[in-house]
C-alpha cells in the first residue's frame, strides 16, 4: 500500500493531503474526485527548474509539457514558477492562451497539425513550433509569408534510442509516426529541404524517446546523438543553430517496485554529456529545453472513489467496485499501467487481502487495479488511488455517459475546484437532435 512521503495520516486514522482530511474532501465534492497537492506540483516544478541551474548555468527552459494535465489553473502554476509549456493541438495551446500564459514560452508540437492550428499558432506567437513533417513546413512557410513574419522552428527527429519502456509510449525508435529518423538519413534530407524555406528560422532540434523511464543511459546516449547532428547540421549546412530540446519521459513512483530518480539526475545527465560534447568540439553550448509531463504532476494527483459492490468469487477474485473506471483513468486498459491504492478513511490499517478494483462501465478490462493489497474493503469506503494526477484527467472520457469528476486543489488545508464536476445537462449539450 503506496502512500507518498508528502502525505500525512491524522488521528483519525484519515488520509491527510495538503492538510485536508480526503474523507471531508469526498464528502464536500463526492467522488471519484481528483485531488492535486499543490505545493508537490510546485516542488516538482522548481527541482526541475533549479537543477537547470545548477548544472547548465541556467542556459536552458524547462517546459511542462501539459498533455500530462492541462487545464487553465496548471498553466497559471507553471506562469507563475516560470517555466515553459509544450502543446500538442489547438485545444491545450487555446487553454494556456485563456490562462493568460506567455505565448513567447509555449513550444508547439504534434505529428499532424492542421493548417488551423498552425494559424493558431503563428498569429497568437508561439516562441517554437515544432516541425514533424514534411507538409507542415510548407503551411507554417506560407502562412508567415503572408503576415510578413518569420516563424522559429525545431524539426523533430528520431535519435533511434530504445528507451526501454512500454512499446505505446516508446517514440524514440524509427518505426514510430513522429519526426525524421537520423539513422536513415530522412533527417538530413529533410534538413537539406527546411532550409530553403524563407520565413522559416531553423533554431535546432527535437527528440523525445518515450516516457515513464527510469534510466539515465537513454537519455545521455540520446544527447550524444542529438549533439552529433547538431554539430553535423553547422558543420555541413552552415546553419546558425542554437537549441536542442531533449524531451521528457522521467518516471515516477505507481507502485513500491518503482524505483524513479532524483529528477535532478536527469538534467545533471544530459547537461554533462552536452557540455563536454560542447568542449571537446570547441563550440557554444545550446540553449536546451526539458519537456517534463508525468513527473511535474503525477505523484501529486490522487483519485478518491467510494467503494461499492463486492464480490467475492470463490477460488477466483474479489473484486471491489469503485465508483469511476476506465473513464477516469483508462491506464490499465491501455498500458497495463499498475497503481496502488490505500483505504483513506482507514489509512493506518494493514493490508489482509488482495483484490481487484473494478470500475463501473460496461466492460470486463474495466479494472484500475489488478491484485491490489488492502484491509479489507466494506461498501462505503473511500479508496485513495495514488499517482493520478498525470495521463488520467487529460485522457479521461464519457464512455458509457458518465460525466466526467471533479478536480481540486489543496494547499495548507484548503481545497479550490479547478475542474468541477461534469452534469448531465453537459453530457447531452452538444447533441443537436
Ligand atoms: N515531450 C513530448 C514531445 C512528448 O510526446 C511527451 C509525452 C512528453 C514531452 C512528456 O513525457 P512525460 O514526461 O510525461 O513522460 N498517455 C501515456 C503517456 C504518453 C506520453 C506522450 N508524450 C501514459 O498514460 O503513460
Amino acid at each position: 500500500m503506496l502512500k507518498h512521503d508528502y502525505m500525512d495520516i491524522n488521528s483519525e486514522g484519515h488520509l491527510v493531503i495538503g492538510g485536508c482530511d480526503t474523507t471531508h474532501l469526498a464528502e464536500e465534492y463526492s467522488t471519484p474526485l481528483y485531488v492535486f497537492d499543490e505545493d508537490r506540483i510546485r516542488d516538482n516544478m522548481r527541482l526541475y527548474r533549479d537543477s537547470v541551474d545548477k548544472f547548465y548555468d541556467g542556459k536552458g527552459r524547462i517546459l511542462y509539457a501539459s498533455k500530462a494535465f492541462s487545464t487553465k489553473y496548471m498553466y497559471k502554476i507553471a506562469k507563475e514558477e516560470n517555466l515553459g509549456v509544450d502543446v500538442v493541438s489547438g485545444g491545450e495551446l487555446y487553454t494556456a492562451i485563456s490562462a493568460g500564459f506567455d505565448t513567447e514560452k509555449i513550444v508547439f508540437h504534434g505529428n499532424n497539425k492542421s493548417y488551423d492550428e498552425i494559424k493558431m499558432a503563428i498569429d497568437s506567437g508561439v516562441g517554437r513550433i515544432v516541425v514533424d513533417g514534411e507538409g507542415e513546413i510548407e503551411k507554417i512557410d506560407s502562412i508567415s509569408r503572408e503576415k510578413n513574419v518569420t516563424t522559429n522552428i525545431l524539426i523533430r527527429v528520431k535519435p533511434g534510442v530504445d528507451a526501454h519502456t512500454h512499446e505505446f509510449i516508446s517514440t524514440g525508435h524509427i518505426d514510430c509516426k513522429f519526426g525524421f529518423s537520423i539513422e536513415n538519413g530522412e533527417a538530413k534530407d529533410f534538413l537539406k529541404k527546411a532550409k530553403e524555406f524563407k520565413n522559416v528560422c531553423i533554431k535546432g532540434f527535437h527528440c523525445h524517446i518515450g516516457s515513464q523511464i527510469f534510466l539515465l543511459d537513454p537519455f545521455r546516449h540520446t544527447a550524444k546523438i542529438m549533439m552529433e547532428f547538431y554539430k553535423m547540421a553547422r558543420d555541413e549546412f552552415s546553419l546558425e543553430l542554437g537549441e536542442l530540446n531533449l524531451g521528457g519521459g522521467f518516471g515516477i513512483k505507481y507502485v513500491e517496485g518503482d524505483t524513479p530518480l532524483n529528477y535532478p539526475d536527469y538534467i545533471e545527465a544530459v547537461s554533462e554529456v552536452v557540455k563536454g560534447y560542447c568542449k571537446d568540439n570547441n563550440m557554444e553550448v545550446p540553449f536546451i529545453y526539458m519537456e517534463p509531463g508525468r513527473s511535474i504532476v503525477g505523484d501529486a494527483g490522487t483519485t478518491l472513489y467510494t467503494v461499492g459492490t463486492i464480490k467475492d468469487i470463490k477460488n477466483v477474485r474479489k473484486y471491489v467496485s469503485i465508483d469511476g473506471g476506465i473513464g477516469d483513468n483508462p491506464r490499465y486498459i491501455l498500458y497495463d499501467a499498475e497503481y496502488d491504492a490505500i483505504i483513506a478513511n482507514r489509512a493506518n490499517e494493514d493490508a489482509t487481502e488482495t483484490v481487484t478494483i473494478c470500475g463501473k462501465c460496461c466492460e470486463s478490462g474495466d479494472i484500475i487495479i489488478k491484485d491490489c493489497h488492502l484491509p479489507k474493503a466494506d461498501s462505503g469506503d473511500i479508496l485513495a488511488v495514488m499517482s493520478t494526477g498525470a495521463y488520467n484527467y487529460s485522457m479521461a472520457s464519457n464512455y458509457n455517459r458518465i460525466p466526467r469528476p471533479c478536480a481540486i486543489m489543496v494547499s495548507k488545508g484548503k481545497a479550490k475546484v479547478i475542474i468541477k464536476r461534469e452534469t448531465y445537462e453537459d453530457l447531452i449539450r452538444n447533441d443537436m437532435v
